[in-house]
């Protein structure tokens, strides 16, 4: 299961980075927004900052909802780096575009994905990463778990290549989740990574071992 970190904040990139589990990062016009980062070429500069940090899936969105848009903007993100995978909403525009990146072989990652559907059809177009919203999803009363797993049923029935992008993920139980049903990328805050390395019993243990060995050698 690869880890994405989902956040446009540099330090929290490179602190994960360190921990030396994370393959990619995915960001959003909302995560942007709240590091500050506004205007173009400071986005566009921001998102070079995080591919120089990170060697993996950088995910960069389209703010146009238009195909002829969402093609000029995901063409010059693609261009910023190699790393850049082309961050596309799941509208019938969008579906276009996913096919015409698809045809040039530039990655996408279809965001905001709530259906089983949705994932579907996203990857007939072509579709590098689905990002499926587990979080959003259960702060509906809607099983966003379920959803990851149908979704996983009919990509497995058709060998579909699309790699179903755990997104929206809140919580250390959320990944462990998702890694029991197959989902083969999680993006998640940096706090549910960092949930994922402790245990009290490991420090109780730790502490003990230490301090017979402290005895032994004094
Ligand atoms: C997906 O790529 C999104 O950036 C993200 O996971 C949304 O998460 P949220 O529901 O915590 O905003």
């Amino acid at each position: 299961m690869k880890f994405f970190i989902d956040t446009a904040n540099l330090q929290e990139i490179a602190e994960a980075n360190n921990m030396g589990i994370l393959d990619g990062v995915t960001t959003n016009p909302s995560l942007m927004a709240k590091e500050g980062i506004t205007g173009k070429a400071n986005i566009l500069q921001h998102y070079i900052n995080i591919c120089n940090i990170v060697d993996g899936p950088v995910s960069a969105e389209v703010i146009a909802t238009d195909f002829e848009g969402m093609v000029r903007e995901g063409e010059e993100l693609a261009a910023l780096h190699k790393n850049i995978v082309v961050k596309i909403p799941m509208i019938a525009e969008g579906l276009k575009a996913i096919k015409y990146f698809s045809n040039k072989g530039i990655r996408t990652n279809c965001t905001l994905i709530f259906s089983a559907g949705q994932a579907l059809v996203a990857a007939k177009a072509g579709a590098t990463y689905i990002s499926p919203f587990l979080g959003r999803l259960d702060d509906v009363s809607t099983d966003g778990l379920q959803l990851i797993e149908q979704i996983r049923l009919i990509y497995d029935n058709y060998a579909f290549d699309t790699e179903i992008l755990a997104a929206s993920v809140r919580h250390p139980m959320h990944i462990i989740n998702c890694a029991s049903i197959g989902a083969d990328v999680m993006t998640g805050p940096l706090s549910a990574i960092k949930a994922l390395v402790k245990h009290p019993l490991t420090d109780i243990g730790l502490q003990q071992f230490l301090a017979d060995h402290a005895k032994g050698n004094q």
